[in-house]
């Protein structure tokens, strides 16, 4: 097990030009600009254009990085046009991963990073399994809606799609924060208000809203940590 040192993990990577694919609000971006080397720039893509104010408002201080609404399964960039590629957290947001994971190593040129970070289900303390189970329901609310959101994978699954890709010289790392307390009064505001939304967005399914429910109880009883998140990086 790894702590978070973004530094650390990405080994001294020079990033060029990067690609942040489903960006959200640029959550792995700031990961990046930690722990990279150098970089030309960095674009974050993320389908949901409502993440474009929270996106650019938290980099509102750097020129060399930018966002665009697109979907990762049409990627509207050459082929080759990026030296690094990262995807982070959204492999489970794909009904199938393997489609975007081939439209990401279009976009890369030959010998660039992939870098995937994704969390995982399974080998989990019981206070990070609060975070899983968080994310499944959340997951099982956003389903109602629609929207495409698996839950986690297993850690070996994971291995399995990353080493599907053919990358060469493939490093693997489980990230996690030791030194979390899993009573931070912050944190655990912010995921009470989280619960609050998902149960409103819930309506009409007492069930979902019912695991909300027993979800903010085991919250409060056992506390949350971090899932464990595996790195892999590769090159095309
Ligand atoms: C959990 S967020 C990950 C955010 C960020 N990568 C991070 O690690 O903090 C998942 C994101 O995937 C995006 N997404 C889902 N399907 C997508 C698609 N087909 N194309 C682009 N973005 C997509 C969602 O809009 C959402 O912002």
């Amino acid at each position: 097990m790894t702590a978070i040192d973004p530094k650390a993990v990405l080994g001294d990577l020079s990033g060029g030009r990067v690609l942040d694919v489903a960006t959200g609000t640029g959550g792995f971006v700031r990961f990046l600009l930690d722990g990279l080397r150098d970089h030309a720039e960095i674009v974050g893509i993320d389908a949901n254009a409502e993440r474009a104010a929270a996106f650019s408002e938290a980099f509102a201080d750097r020129p060399d990085v930018r966002f665009e609404q697109m979907d990762a399964l049409h990627l509207v960039f050459p082929d080759g046009s990026f030296d690094t590629v990262c995807v982070s957290n959204s492999l489970h947001h794909f009904a199938d991963p393997t489609p975007a994971l081939a439209e990401m190593l279009r976009v890369l040129r030959p010998g660039g990073h992939l870098v995937v970070n994704e969390m995982y289900r399974d080998s989990q303390s019981e206070t990070q399994a609060t975070h899983v189970l968080l994310h499944h329901w959340w997951a099982a609310v956003n389903r109602l809606r629609g929207e495409v959101h698996r839950e986690t994978y297993e850690r070996r699954r994971i291995v399995e799609i990353v080493d599907g890709l053919g990358l060469a010289d493939l490093r693997i790392v489980d990230l996690a924060d030791p030194d979390e307390d899993p009573h931070d009064p912050e944190a655990t505001a912010e995921l009470e208000a989280a619960i609050d939304r998902y149960v409103v967005l819930a309506d009409g399914h007492p069930e979902l809203q019912a695991r909300g429910a027993t979800l903010r109880t085991r919250l409060r009883e056992v506390g949350v940590r971090g899932a464990t998140q595996l790195v892999a990086i590769g090159r095309a």
